[in-house]
C-alpha cells in the first residue's frame, strides 16, 4: 500500500510516499481502507520532535512509528475475529496516534472509531476528530452552560472552529476572536460576537468573561487575566514560553481566584461518538481550508506549518469523496 513515511525527525521535506506492507488486523482490530486523512499540528509536532521531551514517547533518536497521521475516514476492509461492532464495507471515521497518512490502517474496535455520520463526505468526516477532541477536553474544564460566557481566541484554527461550535452547543454566550479573513466564517459557526484581532485588542476593551480560551497558543494569562470575571478560568493549548503554563496551572490552584488549565485530550470512542451525534443534529461541521492528494503531503505540511490555516487541511486517497 502507499503510505507517508519518515525515518528521521526534521522539516516537512523528511516526508515521502512509499510502498509499504499492508497491515493485518489482530483479533480485536478493524482494517480501514482510508479515503481521507489530515495533516494537523500534532502530526507536525511529532515529525519535528517538538517539544524535545516528546522524543521520550515517540523515539529518542528516530521516530518509532514511520507513518504519521491521526485522523481518518474510510471503509472497513477487514475485521479481526473478535470484532462485533463493525463489518466489512461500513463507512467509519475516527483517529489513532499515528499511521493514518496511508491507504490502510489497523485500529482497535474499542479505539476512537465510529460509523461515519450520515450526510457528510469522507473529507469532512476525516477533519472533525482532532480539533473537536482537543476542544472538548478544554471546554469540559470550563463548566459551560446557559448564562456562562466564553471568549475564544484563535477561533479560525482547527481547535478554535471546533470550540466555537461546541461552546454554542453547551449553551454558552460565545465571543470569538479571529483575523479579518475569517470573520464571516466564524459568525456562521454560531458565535454571538466576533472580534477582529487586527482592529481591536479584547484585553483592553473592558469586557469580562467567565472563561477565556486561547485555542492557538498566542496569548498569555498575564495579558488576559483582566478579561476574566472573578473565579474565571483561563484555558491554554500550549505549554507556553519556558513551559510557564503548567506551572501556572499548578500555582493558580492555590493562589488568586482565577484558574489556569492546560487540558490533555483523551481521544476516546466516547468523544468521537459525541461529535458524531452533534454532526447528525446539525450542530457541528468540519471546516476545511485546503485538500491535497496524499502525494502532496510535503506541500500540505508546509501550509499547516504557516500557522495560517483556517480549520483543517485534508489529504485524499483513492479518489473517493462522497
Ligand atoms: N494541547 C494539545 O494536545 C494540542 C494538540 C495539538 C495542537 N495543540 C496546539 O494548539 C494550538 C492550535 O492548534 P490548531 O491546530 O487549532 O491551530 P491552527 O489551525 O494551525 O491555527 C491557525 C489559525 O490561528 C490563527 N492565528 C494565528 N495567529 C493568531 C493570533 N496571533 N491571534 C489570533 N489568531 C491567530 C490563524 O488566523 P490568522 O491567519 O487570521 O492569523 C489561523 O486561522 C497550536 O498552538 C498547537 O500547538 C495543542
Amino acid at each position: 500500500m502507499r503510505a507517508v513515511v519518515f525515518d528521521r525527525y526534521g522539516p516537512p521535506e523528511v516526508l515521502r510516499v512509499e510502498e509499504v506492507e499492508r497491515p493485518v488486523p489482530k483479533e480485536d482490530e478493524v482494517l480501514v481502507r482510508i479515503h481521507a486523512t489530515t495533516v494537523n499540528r500534532s502530526d507536525c509536532g511529532y515529525r519535528g520532535a517538538e517539544p524535545f521531551f516528546t522524543r521520550f514517547f515517540t523515539g529518542l533518536l528516530r521516530p518509532k512509528y514511520r507513518t504519521p497521521g491521526m485522523e481518518l475516514a474510510g471503509e472497513v476492509a477487514a475485521v479481526g475475529g473478535a470484532v462485533s461492532e463493525f463489518v466489512v464495507g461500513d463507512a467509519v471515521f475516527g483517529l489513532k496516534g499515528h499511521g493514518a497518512n496511508a491507504e490502510y490502517v489497523c485500529i482497535r474496535e474499542t479505539g476512537a472509531l465510529a460509523h461515519k455520520p450520515s450526510g457528510v463526505t469522507f473529507e469532512e468526516a476525516a477533519a472533525v476528530s482532532d480539533g473537536a477532541c482537543i476542544a472538548l477536553a478544554c471546554l469540559q474544564k470550563a463548566e459551560l452552560r446557559e448564562g456562562r460566557s466564553i471568549l475564544i481566541h484563535g477561533a479560525s484554527g482547527s481547535i478554535g472552529t471546533a470550540a466555537v461550535q461546541l461552546a454554542k452547543s453547551f449553551g454558552a454566550h460565545v465571543t470569538a476572536v479571529c483575523g479579518t479573513k475569517a470573520l464571516d466564517l466564524v459568525s456562521s459557526l454560531g458565535a454571538d460576537a466576533v472580534i477582529d484581532y487586527t482592529q481591536e485588542d479584547f484585553t483592553t476593551n473592558g469586557e469580562t468573561y467567565d472563561v477565556v480560551f486561547d485555542s492557538v497558543g498566542k496569548h498569555s494569562f498575564r495579558r488576559c487575566r483582566h478579561s476574566l470575571k472573578p473565579g474565571g478560568i483561563y484555558i491554554e493549548t500550549d505549554l507556553g514560553f519556558m513551559w510557564h503554563v503548567p506551572i501556572l496551572a499548578l500555582s493558580t490552584r492555590w493562589i488568586g481566584d482565577k484558574r489556569v488549565t492546560l487540558p490533555i485530550p483523551k481521544y476516546s470512542k466516547e468523544d468521537v461518538l459525541f461529535i458524531k451525534e452533534l454532526i447528525e443534529a446539525g450542530k457541528y461541521r468540519a471546516v476545511i481550508d485546503r485538500t491535497y492528494q496524499l502525494e502532496d503531503v510535503v506541500e500540505a505540511t508546509r501550509y499547516v506549518e504557516t500557522g495560517q490555516k483556517t480549520g483543517n487541511v485534508v489529504l485524499t486517497l483513492n479518489g473517493v469523496v462522497r
